[in-house]
């Protein structure tokens, strides 16, 4: 028998008990002629104590022991004179009086704890290694905890759980497709699925009403920390529902969610905010509402003072900043470097400051008043002692570098606390967006999305003012989910393709299953995807998705520990008729 507990399973009521314990050795200490070693495995730590009691054949085996050997102890468990409240099992410790190594153990590469020496690169190379850390055990585990929750959850709400293909034909989700060729029909290519999209409205036009499925979708995109190249979709549909119906189904799995897995007591209705509103508060559509700091508009108000910078601009906003009339020359350097950095892209900031004894410090000061700068204050909610920060410039970019900065001043000030959740609806999202460089309009969501009610005759004439049935959650500034209310009938959806700038042809040979398949009774239907990996990421309070998949890649789409991708060999891409561009046939 390997075990009669497990590392993690003993406390006082065994006091006296003769256990067996096997796993890793995770440290070995020596203090006063006794040894200590602390054994891991999956549950937990428990401390193994080698004293002067413990039998010759034991003490022997000591020397030869390294990090991450696994052994197998008997022995009795004892109370400690010493407890440790920071471990579960730290009231006991176990004496051996048996001792065998189970597998020996090279010296492993970085240290296998959660202050770690190894770097990202390192512990990827050896993942498994890595995924004995507790803090990524405890990630596997949350992440284990939210699929099994979640499909409980939908359960019981008559959702059934189907599969899709992953051999499939390109998914109009916007990204670059991975392909895969087939070499049963040479020249000709699958797509893997960017997502679901059309398998799930096939299943609502094939009567299932209610769909879920916890799938793999593939995207061939830049990577960042938030997006890998595969990642997991939680993606529903149903049918017979509109917005409101969507909404409040997966606002209660969403709440059920923060309840049992971070034990977080969400009771309020989710904030509803509009694109337009995320934009003109938050300068974003995913907007981090742990904190207020919205901006405000002073367009009207700052223009005509003969300060040419706010002249000339098409919009000024500014956003306050609590507490901080008091930052240095330096602090404000630092800021608008912060602005000027390319991906922010403002020119330049304006401060001013609210002084706690009321007068006003600015870098305009030559240019308006106190009084203006009075008015200011009003509009930006700031009080004596409050920092006013202010962009001015094109409407768009300027309020997206405001919502850059309100986030940078948000965690320069601790506002956004990693233990709280403030999730959103965002709503009434734009049907199509002007893509200049194609010139011409493509879907903001997907071009299944439906358009809203009253908008529907502004397709010929307006479609930039078009308002779409789709939603987006969010929780603390990041997108976790989104999606929208369909098109079902076949005449709109040809008309969509139409406003697309995809012609008749193309969409019949490209999407005419599904085109076909609205002329069989398609009932109204809706539904959302939620990024799997990100929302268990922000459930554990982190940014990086990495740490929440047991086998991610790095930033260059590689996966380090088995070297892919990698070339394949001149039978392979012989088989599948396939010669490489730079002449060679072999990768
Ligand atoms: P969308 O493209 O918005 O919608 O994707 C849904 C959610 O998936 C997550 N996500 C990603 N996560 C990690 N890495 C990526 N590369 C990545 N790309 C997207 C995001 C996003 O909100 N078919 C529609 C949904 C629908 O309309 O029902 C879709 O896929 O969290």
């Amino acid at each position: 028998m390997y075990r009669t507990h497990t590392c993690g399973a003993l406390r006082m009521e065994h006091v006296g008990n003769r256990v067996t314990l096997t796993g890793w050795v995770q440290r070995i200490r020596e203090l006063g002629g006794m040894t200590f070693i602390t054994l891991r495995d999956r549950y937990g730590i428990t401390q193994l104590v080698f004293d002067e009691h413990a039998p010759k054949a034991v003490t022997d085996l000591l020397p030869e022991l390294g990090r991450e050997f696994i052994i197998r102890v008997s022995g009795q468990v004892r109370e400690r004179s010493s407890k440790n409240p920071a471990m579960p099992t730290g009231d006991i410790e176990v004496s051996p009086d048996e001792m065998e190594v189970v597998n020996r153990s090279e010296l492993p590469p970085f240290l296998i704890e959660n202050e770690t020496d190894g770097g990202e690169e390192l512990r990827m190379r050896y993942r498994y290694l890595d995924l004995r850390r507790q803090v990524l055990r405890d990630n596997m585990m949350l992440r284990h905890r939210m699929a099994q929750e979640i499909r409980t959850y939908l359960d019981q709400h008559a959702f059934v759980e189907v599969e899709t293909p992953f051999l499939i034909k390109s998914t109009p989700e916007g990204a670059r497709d991975f392909v895969v060729p087939s070499r049963m029909n040479p020249g000709e290519f699958y797509a893997l699925p960017q997502s679901p999209q059309t398998f799930k409205q096939l299943l609502m036009i094939g009567g299932y009403d209610r769909y879920f499925q916890i799938v793999r979708c593939f995207r061939d995109e830049d990577l960042r920390a938030d997006r890998q190249p595969e990642f997991t979709q939680l993606d529903c549909e149903m049918a017979f529902v509109d917005q409101e119906d969507v909404l409040n189904t997966f606002e209660g799995l969403a709440k059920h969610l923060f309840q049992v897995v971070a034990h977080y007591d969400y009771q309020d209705r989710f904030p509803r905010i509009t694109y337009d509103d995320a934009i003109g508060l938050y300068g974003t559509d995913k907007p981090d509402l742990r904190f207020g700091m919205k901006i405000a508009d002073i367009t009207r108000e700052v223009q005509g003072q003969g300060f040419k910078v706010f002249d000339q601009a098409e919009y000024i906003g500014g956003i306050c900043a609590q507490g901080c009339a008091d930052y240095s020359r330096k602090q404000l350097d630092q800021l608008t470097e912060f602005v000027q950095r390319p991906q922010v892209g403002a020119k330049g900031l304006v401060y001013v400051k609210y002084n706690s004894d009321g007068s006003f410090k600015s870098s305009v000061d030559k240019f308006f008043d106190p009084d203006r700068f009075q008015q200011w204050a009003r509009l930006m909610n700031a009080q004596p002692g409050d920092l006013m920060l202010i962009l001015a410039g094109a409407r768009e970019q300027t309020l997206s570098a405001l919502g850059m900065l309100r986030l940078e001043m948000g965690s320069r000030l601790g506002l956004r606390d990693p233990e709280k959740f403030a999730p959103a609806w965002i709503v009434d999202f734009p049907l199509f967006e002007w893509d200049p460089d194609q010139q011409r309009y493509t879907a903001m969501h997907h071009p299944f999305t439906s358009p809203k009610d009253e908008d529907v005759g502004l397709i010929d004439k307006d479609p930039a003012n078009m308002r779409a049935n789709a939603y987006d959650f969010v929780i603390n500034g990041v997108e976790i989910g989104g999606g929208s209310v369909r098109i079902h009938t076949r005449e709109m959806q040809e008309k969509m393709f139409e406003a697309l700038g995809i012609s008749k042809s193309e969409a019949q040979e490209q999407f005419g299953f599904l085109l076909n398949a609205f002329r069989y009774g398609a009932p109204p239907h809706g539904g959302i995807a939620f990024g799997f990996d990100r929302w268990c990421a922000v459930m554990g309070g982190s940014d990086s998705i990495r740490d929440y998949i047991a086998f991610p890649k790095n930033n260059a789409g590689r996966d380090l520990m088995i070297n892919s991708p990698a070339p394949i060999s001149k039978e392979q891409l012989r088989e599948l008729q396939i010669k490489l561009a730079n002449g060679s046939d072999t990768g």
